[in-house]
C-alpha cells in the first residue's frame, strides 16, 4: 500500500547549525545520489559493492542500499505488488536523499523497472538541489538469464514467481540515464571506472 505522505501536519523544518557548503568542506566531498537500475542479474549489486569499496578506498564515504537488503529492514512490510514496489522506491529514495544530504554518496541497487518511479527519485534529489546519477546497467535479458545467480528467472520461467521483471512484468529502460553500461561487455572493475571518472568530471569527489 502505497503512504499517503501528505498525512502529516503541524510540522516545522527545523534548520540545523551547520550548511551544505560547511558540511562538504569538513568532509571533503559533496553527496550524491547514484541509482543503478537494470534487470535481475545484470550486475547492479556486485558494480555497487565494488564501486562502494573503490571509494571508500579513497576515502569518499559512501554506502550501498540494496534491494533485497532493504526488505530486511526499513521495507520488510512490503511486498511486490506495484503499489508496494513504488512504496519500496519512495522510502529508498528518501533515505537516499537523506544520505545524500548528509555529503555521502549513496549508491542504490534496485530493478526499478517502472520510469515514474525513478523520475519520482530523480525529482526528489533535484527539488533538494542534490546530484542524481542515473545509471542504466544494460545487459540482454538472455545474458541476464543465462546468468541468473539466485535461480529466479529459472524459478520465473516454471511459474513458480509471478510477475517478475523481463518475464511476465515489463522493465522500462531508462531514456535519460547520465550513465549507460553495457554490462555484459564491460568488466566489473571498468564499469566502476565508468561511474568513478563520471563522478571526478562533475566535481563531486571534491568539496565546493
Ligand atoms: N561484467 C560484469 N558485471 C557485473 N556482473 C557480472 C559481470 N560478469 C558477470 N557478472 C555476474 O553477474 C551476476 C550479477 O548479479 P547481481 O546480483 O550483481 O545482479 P543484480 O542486478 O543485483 O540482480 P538483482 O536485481 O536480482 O539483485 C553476478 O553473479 C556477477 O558475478
Ligand atoms: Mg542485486
Amino acid at each position: 500500500m502505497t503512504q499517503d505522505a501528505t498525512k502529516a501536519t503541524n510540522i516545522t523544518w527545523h534548520e540545523g547549525a551547520v550548511s551544505r557548503g560547511e558540511r562538504e568542506t569538513l568532509l571533503g566531498h559533496k553527496g550524491v545520489t547514484i541509482w543503478l537500475t537494470g534487470l535481475s542479474a545484470s550486475g547492479k549489486s556486485t558494480i555497487a559493492s565494488a564501486l562502494e569499496q573503490h571509494l571508500l578506498h579513497t576515502k569518499i564515504t559512501a554506502y550501498r542500499l540494496d534491494g533485497d537488503n532493504v526488505r530486511f529492514g526499513l521495507n520488510k512490510n512490503l511486498g511486490f505488488s506495484p503499489a508496494d514496489r513504488s512504496e519500496n522506491i519512495r522510502r529508498i529514495s528518501e533515505v537516499a536523499k537523506l544520505f545524500a544530504d548528509a555529503a555521502v554518496v549513496a549508491i542504490t541497487s534496485f530493478i526499478s523497472p517502472y520510469r515514474e518511479d525513478r523520475d519520482i527519485a530523480r525529482k526528489l534529489h533535484e527539488d533538494a538541489k542534490l546530484p542524481f546519477v542515473e545509471v542504466y546497467v544494460d545487459v540482454p535479458l538472455e545474458v541476464a538469464e543465462q546468468r541468473d545467480p539466485k535461480g529466479l528467472y529459472k524459478k520465473a520461467r516454471a511459474g513458480e514467481i509471478k510477475e517478475f521483471t523481463g518475464i511476465d512484468a515489463p522493465y522500462e529502460a531508462p531514456s535519460q540515464a547520465e550513465i549507460h553500461l553495457q554490462a555484459d561487455k564491460l568488466s566489473v572493475e571498468e564499469s566502476v571506472q565508468k561511474i568513478f571518472s563520471y563522478l571526478q568530471e562533475k566535481g563531486y569527489l571534491v568539496a565546493a
